[in-house]
């Protein structure tokens, strides 16, 4: 990737949600706490010629940094904020021009993945996406599809005093006070969506506490969680 100049009125207006350095000191002012997920996700340090999916890249954070560890192809997809006029795409568009990358972007909704319109990707990335979804199982069964080998799993965790498989349903806006927070699965429940969309190595991280209130349950019984899995 090389570097162009900035044009600092155009980043000013975006609203960012990821910290993007984009070189010469500049760091996208992201509300998203980016190094941390970073940190936590463990993504390969090493992606040299790997094709990688990024499902609800937004603006594109773990895209365009699987590009710089050596990804050979890299696929952003969104079918959420890309669409809202108050966010949109611009960040991305703007972090893929000054970064000069080559993801490519699609814009879908993650319920119209298929193998048959998409292909498959050595490793999914599929961070921060699994609660938003109303039908977390049969929508996560389409994203794994798409997972030759590897995917990687950031996730709200909720129940977690549940040895069994559990999903936390929030019909309103229980859960961060965000309506598009639809729910809450707990590892096992986790592990068990893998295991049925046949990853056989699965590695869970310990349990991080999340920033956030969810109603109804205390600090320790809900966090954020990141899951590896290989076929
Ligand atoms: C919490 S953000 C996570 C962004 C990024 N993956 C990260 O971890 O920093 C959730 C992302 O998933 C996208 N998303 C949520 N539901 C979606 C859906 N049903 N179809 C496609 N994208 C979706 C949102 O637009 C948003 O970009």
């Amino acid at each position: 990737m090389h570097t162009m100049s900035i044009n600092p009125d155009e980043l000013k207006q975006i609203n960012w949600f990821h910290r993007i350095d984009l070189g010469n000191g500049i760091v996208t002012p992201g509300f998203d706490d980016t190094p941390t997920k970073l940190r936590q996700i463990q993504l390969p340090e090493n992606l040299m010629g790997k094709t990688v999916l990024d499902v609800g890249a937004w603006d594109g954070f773990f895209s365009f940094e699987a590009e710089r560890r050596g990804a050979s192809r890299v696929v952003a997809l969104d079918g959420g904020v890309w669409k809202v006029d108050s966010i949109g795409k611009a960040g991305f568009e703007f972090a893929r021009k000054v970064l000069g990358s080559r993801v490519e972007d699609v814009e879908m909704e993650v319920n119209d993945l298929s193998v048959e319109r998409l292909g498959q990707f050595d490793l999914v990335l599929f961070l921060g996406v699994l609660y938003h979804l109303p039908d977390p199982v049969g929508t996560f069964l389409k994203v794994a599809a798409l997972a030759k080998q590897d995917i990687i799993i950031e996730t709200h965790v909720d129940m977690i005093e549940h040895k069994v498989p559990t999903i936390a349903f929030y019909p309103f806006d229980e859960c961060a006070n965000d309506p598009t927070n639809w729910c809450g699965p707990n590892q096992a429940a986790v592990e068990g969506m893998l295991r049925l969309a046949g990853f056989r190595k699965i590695k869970a991280s310990p349990l991080t506490p999340a920033p956030y209130p969810v109603l109804g349950r205390r600090n320790h019984q809900y966090g954020r969680m990141v899951f590896h899995a290989s076929r």
